[in-house]
């Protein structure tokens, strides 16, 4: 079995195509880093893959941080293991030697809202991210510069978990931020359908070319 870095056990996937970003597979609450491999296996074929298990467990099911309710974080921890997954990507690019200014995050639900935290506390840890179903992390109080930072955003609009005006407003975050947005709206509810992956695609393909 791989060692954990800094307390995170993962799988780490080299890159078998030369000079694409690396993506950072972040799961859902109940996965693990197993679960979302195929998914970048789809998203950019070829490229290196790394993907931590959240260390939280409710009721036995991994996250990345805990919350008090659906939808209701608890913010001092949420502080806490933001700065530890940053923390994670930088050791684990020494270990894995890929380039630490070119990692793409991919996150669904719990994994999608620990990333867009990362975003909003440590800019300079992602070159991009694809945030399926996610919601705002927390309102930040200081000012966050994200410059042109590609930022793809997958939303339900029958998503019982994210309220659409939730959604609407982290992109307006991240847009505020400088960050360039695409907003990807689908008739759809928390579970992301194969359309969005398609399309995520694709918009991940012309990231990596112009990077
Ligand atoms: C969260 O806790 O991050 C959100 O409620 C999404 C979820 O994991 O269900």
């Amino acid at each position: 079995m791989t060692e954990p870095i800094d307390g995170f056990t993962h799988r780490f996937e080299p890159a078998t195509v030369p000079g694409l970003p690396t993506l950072l597979l972040l799961h859902g609450t109940g996965g693990d880093e197993n679960d979302l491999i195929s998914l970048g296996q789809s998203l950019l074929p070829g490229a290196a893959l790394l993907a931590p298990r959240g260390q939280v467990l409710e009721r036995g099911m991994p996250r990345y941080f805990r919350r008090l309710a659906e939808g209701v974080f608890d913010m001092e921890d949420l502080a806490l293991r933001t700065a530890q997954l940053a923390g994670f990507v930088d050791s684990a690019a020494k270990k894995y030697q890929f380039d630490p200014e070119r990692v793409i995050a991919v996150g669904f639900s719990n994994g999608a809202n620990i990333a867009a935290s990362v975003l909003l506390t440590f800019p300079k840890v992602l070159a991009g991210a694809v945030l399926y179903r996610a919601m705002v992390p927390f309102e930040p109080g200081d000012p966050v510069v994200l410059p042109g930072t590609p930022i793809w955003l997958g939303v339900g609009s029958f998503d019982p978990i994210i309220p659409v005006a939730n959604a609407e407003r982290l992109a307006a975050l991240l847009r505020g931020a400088g960050a360039q947005v695409t907003v990807d709206w689908r008739d759809a509810g928390h579970n992301l359908t194969g359309d969005e992956v398609v399309a995520a695609a694709e918009w991940l393909r012309g990231v990596a070319s112009s990077q």
